[in-house]
């Protein structure tokens, strides 16, 4: 039976440390934050359309729910395919959205490598879940399907990172995951009177119109070339065997393994120095050998090092968006800093 009004929250991620891992098979460190999608939904009796507003744009969307959902042929900028996507997928799933009006607010900026779709597509189904009077989905299951709204209905292929910092958030605490399987493992992040903050670069990026997918590709070539199903298993020694820039961008994705779980163990061991070490290595791989920055986020990195960061580097997948970085006690960071600490992963929220 469908149910009044209904409220859910998906909060947007950082993350710490493995990118442009996810979808090789790899390791990443990411959390969810405290910002991020709320989206309600509300049946429209005796109606037969999704009425969707997205209320800080003032924008406004309706489709019949009769009608066969069909992912578009080109890939569509902006948040109605989602909306489309998410019942359609979820209707795949088994579950019937009854026809309603859904808005969708928030306070995460939109392309600023805070994971704004992601937080969008899941708190879009569990409104959507509870609004058709079902159980939401299994997080894993419902990781999966939003991550395929976003891959068939707005063109972006990216990997499972997102959803998974948005579903499984926690506070106090970053999770490693191993994308293979996934595992996922709880890490605790104590920073002892340091501080992470986004910054953001200025330079706004289209995921589906960036270079990201782009860099799929070539990684599909280069396991294609090497014979394996995922640059997971790629041998340091096959390096030589490619032309660059493959070279370039599978030596990226194994030392940025390696360096997920040097940051585990630092963090276990409060070497947060180290952690910082880390940030830095991480941006020039991401700099020099996957080639996913921008002038903007050189600027961004350039000031928050001036101001005494540890470490920065370029968050999320690149092309523009936010910087991360990490500041000792006492530091100042740059105007326009904002702290993000782990939060709790996404949920209903009681009305
Ligand atoms: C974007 C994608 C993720 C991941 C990161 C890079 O945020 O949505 O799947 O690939 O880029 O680590």
């Amino acid at each position: 039976m469908s149910q009044a009004s209904v409220r859910a929250f998906a909060p947007g991620r950082v993350n710490l440390i493995g990118e442009h891992t996810d979808y090789n098979d790899g390791l990443c460190l990411p959390f969810a934050i405290e910002r991020g999608v709320t989206v309600s939904a509300e049946p429209l009796p005796g109606g037969d359309q999704i009425e969707a507003h997205a209320l800080d744009l003032s924008e406004h969307d309706s489709f019949p729910l009769a009608a066969g959902l069909r992912p578009p042929e080109r890939a569509r900028d902006g948040w109605r395919p989602f909306v489309r996507g998410a019942i359609a997928e979820l209707r795949g799933a088994g579950v019937e959205p009854p026809p309603c009006r859904v808005e969708i607010e928030g306070d995460l900026p939109r392309g600023a490598g805070l994971a704004s779709s992601a937080a969008l597509s899941v708190a879009l189904c569990m409104a959507l879940c509870a609004v058709a009077g079902a159980e939401t989905l299994e997080r894993l299951a419902l990781a999966r399907l939003c991550s395929r709204i976003e891959n068939d209905w707005s063109g972006r292929e990216t990997g499972l990172l997102d959803q998974l910092a948005s579903l499984y958030g926690q506070a106090r605490r970053a999770v490693r995951i191993d994308m293979r399987g996934p595992e996922l493992r709880p890490v605790e992040l104590d920073l002892a009177g340091h501080v992470l903050v986004t910054l953001d670069s200025g330079a706004s990026r289209s995921l589906a119109g960036s270079g990201y997918n782009e860099r799929r590709r070539e990684c599909r070539r280069a396991a294609a070339a090497l014979g394996l199903d995922s640059l997971r298993d790629a041998p340091a020694e096959a390096l030589v065997r490619l032309p660059e820039p493959l070279r370039r961008r599978v030596r990226h994705v194994l030392s940025e393994n390696e360096r997920v779980d040097a940051a585990v163990a630092a963090l276990g061991r409060g070497d947060l120095a180290e952690v910082g070490r880390l940030l830095d290595a991480s941006h020039r791989s991401l700099r020099d050998d996957y080639e996913v920055s921008v002038p903007e986020v050189e600027r961004a990195v350039t000031a928050c090092k001036a101001a005494g960061a540890l470490g920065a580097r370029i968050l999320g997948g690149g092309f523009g968006g936010s910087v991360l970085a990490f500041f000792p006690p006492g530091a100042e960071p740059p105007p326009g800093s904002v702290v993000v600490e782990p939060a709790l992963g996404a949920r209903l929220l009681t009305i």
